[in-house]
């Protein structure tokens, strides 16, 4: 046996045990005669102890140990001298009689410790050692234990697991395809799923009835902090379902993750928004409400005074950040310039504070009277030590977006994100679609097997731009964990909804043929949703980045670095496949 016990789990009362134990040397330590060395696994850590006086052979032996050396040992607990509160094993030690080294290690480019040394590419090149840590290995438990519950969760509501397969054809979900190249077919290439939506509908038409899948997705995009090009999502369609149904499902499945993972009783109703409300108040989809900030629009109390700025403007909003008027001009011109970052792009920044008499003094006095500020002022219910924030600008949902991201700086400056409290939100009702400037057609704003809603879809034919999806998004502090919709399931309607996407009939039947041919076998009125994993399980671990809750992720520009992938092929594997690699202009 290679150990009777794990390093995480002996106690005083095991004291007098004769015990074997294996692990990683995390750290060896001589004082006077004695050597000690804390023996790691992922269970814990436990004190070993050398007594040259009583075995000097085996006291030298474990004075040539190495970080991160495997070894094993014989011995007996004993109850420490100085005992370690902060360890669960620290009231025990265990006097070795028996040393075997079971492998050597090189010296790890970085400190196996809560704070390490290591930065973060070399973090990422060492991956494992990288997850030896604990804060990373408690993540990676904390998903397990998540995906766990999400199993029990709808193995209860009657699901079914079902794999489907990761060879298939494109599915657009807005990104773009990572594409395998297929040597059977020469010339022709899978797409990796950018989600099993198709395949689920499918599923449905066979009368699944309730489906899920933890299943690996794969969208070729830029990265950002809660996006990486493969991801998990907890994928799920029901069949006979309205919108309400499947709300109440899966903020049951939330709800029953808070309390299993956070131990948080959330008893009362998600809040529901709807979309145009979200982009009005907050300039987002995805807002992040554990404070409230709301935007007030000023377009009627500011225009008009000889401010060309805001004269010409077709939007004028702002924030009240409650207390701040505290903020000094060099925190103020901070903010200008965080505005005016090309990242966020905005002209400038107006501010107004509120004075302790109940005044307002705005860095464009000389435009407003008193009286006008006044009214501003009571528009957003500000009070005194109050800062007003304004913005403006001739496109209105830019703006927005730039006060979306004023609004969210001030906040995380205020303290106001606070990563252990939580609020969650369903923006409902989006647009079918969105316009793209870049392929300049309208494009489906969640994918293209959304159903309109059912009074909307005379818009369809006179003004597609204005129909409004059954289709919505869970929301947890700004970060949109999940989304879905009800889908269409009548083959004509696809058929007009792919037109209006730009799709000519053949192109749609080329592509989309599969899923309209199913259409006509009865498919049942279904709709579903998929969570993020990785956004979920980040979001309950506090983490900055998906990255940190993902074993083996990869970076900023989509490589692996630790198996430095992707990488050229060989000349031979690339005449297999008929490719030729034809360098970029
Ligand atoms: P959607 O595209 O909204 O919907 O994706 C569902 C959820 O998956 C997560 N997610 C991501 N997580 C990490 N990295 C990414 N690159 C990434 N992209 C998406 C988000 C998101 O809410 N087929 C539909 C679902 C449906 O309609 O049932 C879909 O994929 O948390």
């Amino acid at each position: 046996m290679y150990r009777t016990y794990t390093c995480g789990e002996l106690r005083l009362s095991d004291a007098g045990k004769s015990v074997t134990l294996a692990g990683w040397v995390q750290r060896t330590r001589k004082m006077g005669g004695m050597t000690f060395v804390d023996l790691r696994d992922r269970y814990g850590i436990t004190q070993l102890v050398f007594d040259e006086n009583t075995n000097a052979e085996l006291c030298e032996q474990a004075n040539k140990l190495g970080r991160e050396f495997v070894i094993q040992i014989k011995g007996v607990v004993n109850e420490r001298y100085s005992k370690n509160a902060n360890m669960p094993t620290g009231d025990i030690e265990i006097m070795v009689s028996e040393l075997n080294v079971l492998n050597t290690s090189l010296t790890p480019p970085f400190t196996i410790e809560d704070n390490t040394d290591g930065g973060d590419d070399i973090r990422m090149k060492y991956r494992y050692l990288d997850l030896r840590r604990n804060a990373v290995r408690a993540n990676l438990e904390l998903r397990h234990k998540m995906a766990f519950e999400v199993r029990s969760y709808l193995d209860k509501h009657g699901f079914l697991e079902v794999e489907t397969p990761v060879l298939i054809g494109s599915t657009p979900e807005g990104a773009r395809d990572f594409v395998v190249p297929s040597r059977m077919n020469p010339g022709q290439f899978y797409a990796l799923p950018q989600s099993p939506q198709t395949l689920k509908q499918l599923l449905m038409v066979a009368g699944f009835d309730r489906y899920f899948q933890i299943v690996k997705c794969f969208r070729d995009e830029d990265l950002r902090a809660d996006r990486q090009p493969e991801f998990t999502q907890i994928d799920c369609e029901m069949s006979f379902v309205e919108q309400e149904d499947i709300l109440t499902l899966f903020e049951g499945m939330a709800k029953h993750l808070f309390k299993t993972i956070r131990n948080i009783d959330i008893k009362e109703a998600f809040p529901r928004m709807t979309w145009h409300d979200a982009m009005k108040y907050y300039g987002s989809d995805k807002p992040d409400t554990r404070f409230d900030m709301k935007f007030v629009e000023l377009m009627d109390i500011l225009k008009g005074y000889g401010f060309g700025v805001f004269d010409n403007a077709e939007y004028i909003g702002g924030i009240c950040a409650k207390g701040a008027a505290v903020y000094t001009r060099k925190q103020i011109d901070q903010l200008t310039d965080f505005v005016k970052r090309p990242q966020i792009g905005a002209k400038g920044l107006v501010y107004a504070r509120v004075e302790a008499d109940g005044t307002v003094k705005s860095s464009v006095d000389k435009f407003y009277s008193q009286d006008v500020l006044q009214k501003m002022k009571a528009a957003f219910g500000a009070e005194a030590g109050d800062l007003i924030l304004i913005l403006s600008g001739d496109d209105t949902m830019k703006t927005r977006k730039q006060l979306c991201e004023l609004r969210l700086e001030v906040a995380s400056q205020l303290g106001l994100r606070d990563k252990d409290k939580f609020a969650c939100l369903w923006v409902v009702d989006f647009p079918m679609y969105e316009w793209s400037e870049e392929e300049g057609r309208l494009m489906a704003m969640h994918h293209p097997f959304t159903s309109p809603k059912p009074e909307d879809i005379p818009l369809l034919d006179t003004d597609p731009a204005s129909v409004r999806a059954n289709a919505y998004d869970m929301v947890i502090n700004g970060v949109e964990v999940g989304g879905g919709s009800i889908r269409i399931h009548d083959s004509q309607l696809q058929a007009k909804i792919f037109k209006i996407l730009g799709f000519t009939p053949e192109k749609a039947q080329a592509q989309f043929g599969f899923l309209m041919n199913a259409f006509k076998y009865g498919a049942p009125p279904h709709g579903g949703l998929a969570y993020g994993l990785d956004r979920w399980v980040s979001l309950f671990a506090g983490l900055d980045s998906i990255r940190d809750c993902i074993a083996f992720p990869k970076n900023t520009s989509g490589r692996d670095v630790m198996l430095d992938a992707p990488s050229y092929l060989a000349q031979e594997q690339l005449e297999e496949l008929t490719l030729q690699v034809v360098e970029k202009k």
